[in-house]
């Protein structure tokens, strides 16, 4: 995800949208009064993201492309697509059977694919999309729509994961960073959850009231205290300590997401590409406001209670929480790389020459710079694949390799 990180003034609500965020505020507030005042971040994050008709995903503004709030890598050139496609087409190969991608955004990166597996001679049986988002679903089908009918007949949307475990692929570009995580803050060497309180009507960080119940209305029903456990297992792991007032976030719900895609994975991998860090350096000291975003309108910024459920809030991934999950759901950890140095193995460079017109050569190569080029998306992108009974290696991962780092 990519926007301006100037925290100038941001644009304002158009009166639809202010209609709407008012609509999800009331939406909040009411929830946050049953619970004695408090609601976990994740709690909230849940609301103004998904809460049907009301959240961010759930209801209609563009979010992605350049007239959205942000611009993924697919949006940002076909080139990205093209090269993922390449490392598909090589497990396609050793198992067949078909891709299923979660979370397909505009539908972009499912299309570039389709087409690329076709001139590969490499289709895949099908191309599963299961999406959260029925306004993001339905933008999907107008693109796929515009597909030639040998590949968009290909393409299904499924309401649940499959129950019967596939062969093939698993893609998922930008989705973990969209889970709701939970935030906390460090004092005298232990971890306090902060959550979402109100104070003159107005949503504000509040520190988590002792003995309040347990947060029976988190979909994982989970002891109030795991964010706790949790932070104080991950302060106990880290070769340094934590300053008092360090803020930052944890992602309880990476293990269960992983887990269950895992389950419907027989043989193949599953390809994770985000904006995150080996655990190390996620929770560096240095780092002492953690790494919330919201964006809305090509801008981030770091207020998640401005413009609730018309802007997008999101965290970077603890790609070691992700390592470990895999590996607690028997996956094996195939492959750790920055996003740049996967586009090389998969022959960025290659694609990008082949334009013969000099003025879309111009433009290949603009596009190749933004998904490439450290300061852009090229090293804070990284790529996981998690694999299972795969034998071939990656060409995704033939340049570098950063498991040990996590
Ligand atoms: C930041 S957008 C990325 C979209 C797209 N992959 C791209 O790169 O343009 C996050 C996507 O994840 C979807 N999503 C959020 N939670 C999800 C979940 N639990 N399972 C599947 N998709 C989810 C959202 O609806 C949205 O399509």
């Amino acid at each position: 995800m990519t926007a301006s990180a100037a925290h100038s003034i941001l644009p304002s609500l158009s009166p639809d949208e202010e209609r709407h965020s008012r609509a999800a505020q009331a939406l909040i507030r009411e929830r946050l009064v049953a619970p004695g005042g408090w609601l976990s971040f994740e709690q909230f994050m849940e609301l103004a993201l998904y809460a049907p008709g009301f959240g961010y995903y759930s209801a209609g503004s563009v979010k992605i492309g350049a007239g959205g709030d942000f611009v993924t890598a697919p949006e940002v050139s076909d080139l990205f697509s093209r090269c993922v496609a390449r490392q598909c087409a090589d497990v396609l190969a050793e198992t067949g059977g078909e891709i299923l991608e979660l979370g397909a955004g505009t539908g972009r990166m499912a299309a570039t694919i389709l087409q690329s597996l076709a001139t590969l001679g490499v289709l895949p049986e099908r191309y599963a999309i299961l999406e959260v988002s029925a306004d993001l679903a339905e933008r999907q089908r107008t693109r796929i729509q515009q597909l030639p009918a040998e590949l968009r007949d290909r393409v299904v949307w499924l309401g649940r994961l499959p129950e019967t475990p596939i062969r093939g692929v698993l893609l998922a570009n930008e989705v973990l960073d969209a889970l709701p995580f939970k935030r906390f803050a460090v004092y005298d060497g232990s971890v306090r959850e902060l959550g979402v309180g109100l104070q003159d009507d107005s949503f504000v960080w509040r520190e988590k009231p002792s003995g309040l119940p347990a947060d029976a209305s988190a979909p994982q029903h989970r002891a109030s205290d795991a964010l706790v456990a949790a932070g104080n297992a991950l302060m106990k792991e880290l070769p340094f300590a934590l300053p008092d007032g360090y803020t930052s976030e944890i992602c309880l719900r990476v293990e269960p997401w992983i887990t269950s895609v895992s389950q419907c994975l027989d043989q193949g991998m599953l390809l994770l590409f985000d904006y995150g860090l080996p655990r190390a350096h996620y929770y560096h000291p240095q780092r002492i406001d953690g790494t919330l975003r919201c964006y809305f309108k090509q801008r981030a910024h770091d207020d998640p209670f401005t413009n609730i459920a018309v802007q997008d809030i999101t965290a970077w991934v603890d790609f070691t929480r992700v390592g470990e999950a895999a590996l607690n759901a028997d996956l094996e950890v195939a492959g750790f790389a920055t996003q740049a140095a996967f586009l090389l193995g998969t022959g960025i460079e290659a694609l990008t020459a082949e334009a013969t017109d000099v003025a879309d050569r111009a433009r290949l190569a603009g596009e190749a710079r933004r998904l490439l080029l450290p300061g852009e998306m090229g090293e804070s992108f990284k790529v996981m694949a998690l694999c299972r009974n795969l034998r071939q290696p990656l060409r995704g991962f033939a340049h570098q390799d950063l498991r040990t780092s996590l």
